[in-house]
């Protein structure tokens, strides 16, 4: 049975994947530190500190503790000031209809989400008040492919694991679901490599899916 669908917020509801491909992008340039789109997608659901981990793996130096927090907060700034030009129209294709969708086959939603930025992104969308529950990056303390996001949702939604289903761009993302004893269907090129059953390229056909899933 399906009782809660937990999507992830970015490259799944809104392609700010793109966004923060640009910011990295921008830094790594100014860094002259190798990265590109192949790149990016290792980092998607991965956390802002982690993730430059991964970039300076590139770097021919070694970079201090002040430094590396110092690249954070540009990467932010450049990464927010994308973000305020976010609306209603950045919602990702049928994203609205298989929202009502499911909360019309009272099934709960929520987001599970790496992002500290999490909630600003969901109010510049118009979908604050849309989610039955919200675990961001800011509560949490490890990061996707470590369940804990997703369990911190389900756990708020009560409803078990087992009964969850999980959407998800990420490679991190589905290894933390699979991780969390949930279903998961993976959307986008990203998982194209993964071993999950259901991989779709937006969430036009996710209502036979959940059918699929709860048939089974
Ligand atoms: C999401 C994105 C990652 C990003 C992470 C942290 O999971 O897919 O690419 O690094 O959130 O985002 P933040 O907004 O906190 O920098
Ligand atoms: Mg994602």
């Amino acid at each position: 049975l399906v009782k809660a669908v937990i999507f992830d917020l970015d490259g799944v509801i809104v392609s700010t994947d793109e966004y923060h491909y640009r910011a990295w992008k921008h830094i790594a340039d100014d860094e002259s530190i190798y990265f590109d789109r192949e790149y990016n997608d290792r980092l998607r659901g991965v956390s802002r500190k982690e993730s430059l981990d991964i970039i300076l793996k590139n770097a021919n130096r070694s970079y201090t503790l002040r430094e590396k927090e110092e690249l954070l907060l540009r990467k932010n700034d450049l990464y927010r000031k994308y973000l305020e030009e976010l609306s209603h129209k950045d919602i990702l294709p049928y994203v609205v209809r298989t929202i009502k969708m499911l909360k019309e086959n009272g099934i709960k939603i929520a987001i599970g989400s790496s992002s500290k930025n999490a909630k600003f992104i969901l109010s510049k969308l118009g979908l604050d008040d849309t989610f039955d529950a919200i675990i961001d990056g800011t509560m949490i303390e490890k990061s996707k492919p470590d369940p804990e996001v997703f369990l911190s949702a389900s756990n708020l939604l009560q409803v078990n694991p087992n009964e969850c289903v999980v959407v998800e761009d990420a490679i991190a993302g589905v290894e933390s679901a699979q991780q969390a004893g949930m279903q998961v269907i993976g959307v986008g090129h990203a998982v194209i490599g993964t071993n999950i059953t259901y991989k779709v390229e937006n969430l036009r056909n996710i209502a036979e899916i959940i059918q699929e899933i709860t048939e089974n």
